[in-house]
């Protein structure tokens, strides 16, 4: 067990906590506005949210309840990362793959964070070969300092600085996902 999970399971997320980032409320008043604008942008097009897990999902739950033209769901989940791991490593692999035929559907992508940009990019591609109506990238953060290959962002919560963050779906070793906010954490942890 990593000394962040025995200090998470001792102690809860706090001692590892540096700031928070984004407040539960901010996040709050950013997706509503992004639910707004994607309900405008999809009107009369029959829209496929496609969440990568495990991260992607808090902010898809939250985001698919601001967007109110139909749509359908599905999941895909990608790994990159291996627990205790910081830099993503090799090719990503795709580990669950969609239940849903895509052609001809309006595909919005619906990521957690762009940071090399190698998962969504790997996604993007393979599901732009399997000819949907259009593609499309919603990411809630950004990390732009890190991008390794150029992704194209439709839609973007917010713009952070390069920063390991957790809670609101992302993981410090699969733990804290559950948390409203969005924080950073403290150096000796990183
Ligand atoms: P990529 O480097 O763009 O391929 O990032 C792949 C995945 O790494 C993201 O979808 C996240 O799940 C995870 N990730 C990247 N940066 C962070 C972070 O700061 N905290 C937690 N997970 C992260
Ligand atoms: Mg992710």
């Amino acid at each position: 067990m990593s000394k962040i999970v025995e200090t998470i399971l001792k102690h809860s997320h706090e001692p590892l906590l540096d700031k928070v980032l984004l407040s539960e409320e901010q996040l709050q008043i950013r997706i509503a506005e992004l639910g707004a604008q994607i309900t405008r942008d999809y009107h009369g097009k029959d829209l496929l949210l496609v969440s990568v897990l495990k991260g992607g999902v808090v902010f898809l739950t939250d985001l698919m309840r601001h967007i109110s033209v139909p749509h359908s769901i599905d999941f895909m989940a990608v790994s990159s990362y291996g627990v205790g791991v910081r830099a993503t490593r090799g090719q990503p692999r795709i580990t669950l793959d969609l239940n849903t035929d895509i052609r001809g559907r309006h595909v919005l992508l619906v990521e957690d964070i762009v940071d090399s940009g190698h998962s969504i990019d790997h996604v993007l591609r393979l599901l732009a070969s399997r000819n949907p109506a259009s593609i499309k990238v919603c990411t809630l953060l950004d990390k732009p300092s890190r991008r390794e290959v150029y992704v194209p962002i439709a839609y973007l919560g917010f713009e952070i600085p390069n920063e390991f963050v957790f809670g609101y779906g992302l993981d410090l070793d699969e733990y804290c996902r559950n948390l409203r906010f969005i924080g950073t954490v403290k150096a000796e942890y990183q």
